[in-house]
């Protein structure tokens, strides 16, 4: 298994048959150099910077009914709320004056925020920090709205493909949204000019090892900045509350294998690895990841923005304890940058 290990970092690539070995392997010495491998690459690329990422919960409403996700549409039992422009600014102001560079603005697909909504905002926070940068994460939206709030001034979309399968794609989504939509968008928000972050859950109900080789696939096609990855959990209030969760072993072993395959991917250790485990976060770190996104939601509505059970919003996870983050940050071994953190290749 080693050798295989090896191979993926000297050529940055694998056949199937071999990345689903990797994938499934349970090898101490196999995981022990996959880990120190993406260490080293990650260190080559992007040195020990720790990039940190403002995360703001827009809403809770989701027009959406995502088999997976607590706050679908179906879930009755969901609260729900939507910030208003001036919640929005204080949580960035907020924010800036902890030390963040970038704002994620992120919500469920509510028809609430329009781009006649969203674009005083986005325009609103381009002015006012113009050493940050802007990063949405709103869904499906039209290539034209996509370009508005692009020309607002957003400079970067997180949009997970959830799968590369239609057939899986299907079984984790209501009829009616299809994975050629989703990769349409992601495709459009290429060429419009953002850097651009897919991604997919790792274990979620009937994924395949095969499908995850299909997700490396795609993603090697898409070559996005960015690549989020996250263990599956179950939400007791939707279709998969008995199904299993995604494991920190196979979620920690993915990240690996991704930054040796896309060495210059921003890829954050998320808030679901940090759910799954106490020292999650910090194991991402030491697998390849250098991103870290803590909550900037006012603290009244963290609660609420209730994707899956027992998602962490305190400690670490949140903002105004950035200082311990840090902490955790140094003695896992990097430190925590000041810059907005783009993609290494940016202007290619
Ligand atoms: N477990 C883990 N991740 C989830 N997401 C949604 N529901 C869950 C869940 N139950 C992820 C999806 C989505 C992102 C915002 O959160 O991948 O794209």
């Amino acid at each position: 298994m080693t050798g295989l290990i090896e191979k993926l970092y000297q050529t940055g690539n694998l056949s199937d048959e071999e990345l689903l070995e990797v994938i499934a392997m349970n090898d101490d010495e196999a995981s022990a150099l996959l880990r120190k491998y993406a260490d080293e690459v990650r260190q080559r690329v992007y040195g020990k910077k720790v990039f940190l990422r403002g995360l703001i919960e827009i809403s809770s409403y989701c027009k959406n009914n995502c088999l997976y996700c607590g706050i679908r549409c179906g879930n009755k039992n969901a609260q729900r709320y939507r910030l208003d422009r001036e919640d929005i600014m204080s949580c960035c102001e907020n924010g800036y004056e902890l030390g963040f560079r970038t704002f994620v603005l992120q919500g469920g697909e509510d028809p609430f925020f329009t781009d006649d909504f969203l674009v005083p905002v986005i325009s609103g926070i381009r002015e006012k920090y113009p050493d940050c940068a802007i990063t949405l994460s709103l869904g499906e939206r039209s290539r034209e709205s996509y370009k508005k709030l692009k020309n607002a001034g957003a400079d970067r979309y997180l949009l997970r493909h959830e799968t590369a399968s239609p057939e899986l794609y299907s079984k984790l989504h209501p009829a009616g949204m299809t994975l050629k939509n989703r990769i349409d968008c992601l495709y459009e928000l290429r060429e419009l000019g953002y850097q651009v972050g897919a991604g997919f859950m790792v274990g979620a109900p009937f994924q395949t090892l095969r499908n995850i080789v299909e997700d490396l696939r795609f993603l090697q096609e898409l070559k996005p900045h960015m690549i989020g990855i996250g263990p599956f959990i179950p939400h007791h209030d939707t279709p998969f509350s008995a199904a299993e969760g995604g494991s920190l072993q196979l979620t920690l072993r993915l990240l690996g294998i991704i930054r040796l395959m896309f060495p210059e991917v921003l890829l954050p250790a998320t808030t679901a690895l940090g759910t799954i485990a106490p020292d999650g976060r910090e194991r991402g770190l030491q697998t390849g990841c250098n991103v870290v996104m803590p909550n900037l939601s006012p603290v009244m509505v963290r609660k609420k923005y209730d994707l899956y059970d027992n998602k962490v919003s305190s400690g670490e996870e949140a903002a105004e304890c950035r200082d311990s983050l840090e902490k955790k940050i140094i003695s896992a071994g990097y430190f925590v940058s000041d810059e907005r953190g783009d993609h290494i290749s940016i202007n290619n």
